[in-house]
């Protein structure tokens, strides 16, 4: 079965709402004969301003976190019920910035995925070692304990509505992204991963991102590896000029 590859752009604490429309209203021009699907994960305040400028086209608009009760007092926290609301089809969890910046726990991050999925989003989960973890030869280690906490009590069913983002901590904002080589490696120990805890055919399905400074100019490289499955993007994301470039990644 092949997978169709999912090209997200993650806009992080960027853009005003007059950006928002001049970005969706560009990228709009470029959509054609795209062979991915076409994600942007906004910030809260933009997420019905998106929705309104990309409705009409392939372009799904997402969030890139919430909180995992549906109501309560949580002060200065979104729902996911929330995010149905502004018509949000999918989720970015535990990104390595709210991991790192903000402490969120695998298990905190295990009780979001739950409840995206039980609220009918999408869950894009980041996963990733640090330089140090890699260097102490502790990878695996590292993403095998954040894939059993934090997708824990999750079924081979749910996994449907899952998609995995691998994003090296190291790589992430800092121009120095994972060969290919590497990120191939370490999406097929993934993709291992999946097998071993819910089947072959659900972890051929199962679609691996990789993130951490994905450019115009080594994204084909990227996605020319059988196990990488899109991408997930911060900084070239945010114009439409690079944006374009990487949702044709396969056009020479
Ligand atoms: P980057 O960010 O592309 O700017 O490295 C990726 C991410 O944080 O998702």
């Amino acid at each position: 079965m092949a997978r169709l590859p999912i090209i997200a752009g993650n806009w992080k604490m960027y853009k005003s709402l007059d950006e928002t429309r001049d970005f969706i209203n560009g990228l709009i021009l470029h959509l054609k004969n795209t062979r991915c699907e076409v994600y942007l994960a906004v910030p809260f305040t933009l997420l019905d301003k998106a929705y309104l400028e990309a409705r009409a086209s392939k372009i799904a608009v997402g969030a890139q976190n919430m909180h995992d009760e549906l109501e309560g007092a949580f002060t200065g926290e979104i729902s996911a019920r929330m995010l149905k609301e502004l018509h949000a089809v999918f989720v970015i969890l535990g990104h390595s910035e709210r991991r790192n910046l903000f402490l969120e726990s695998d298990a905190f991050i295990n009780r979001k995925v739950k409840r995206a999925i039980a609220t009918n989003l999408q869950a894009i989960l980041c996963i990733g070692e640090k330089q140090n973890e890699r260097d102490e030869g502790r990878t695996e280690e590292v993403l095998t304990q954040q894939l059993d906490e934090s997708l824990k009590e999750i079924t081979k069913e749910d996994l449907k509505n899952i998609v995995l983002a691998y994003e090296p901590v190291w790589a992430i904002g800092t121009g120095k992204t994972a060969t290919p080589e590497i990120a191939e490696e370490t999406h097929k120990f993934c993709r291992s991963y999946a097998a071993e805890r819910w089947g072959d055919e659900a972890a051929e399905g199962l679609r691996i991102l990789y993130g951490g400074s994905v450019k115009p100019d080594n994204i084909a490289a990227l996605m020319s590896k059988p196990n990488i499955d899109g991408a997930l993007v911060g900084g070239a994301s945010l114009k439409v000029e690079s944006f374009a470039k990487l949702i044709h990644f396969d056009s020479p």
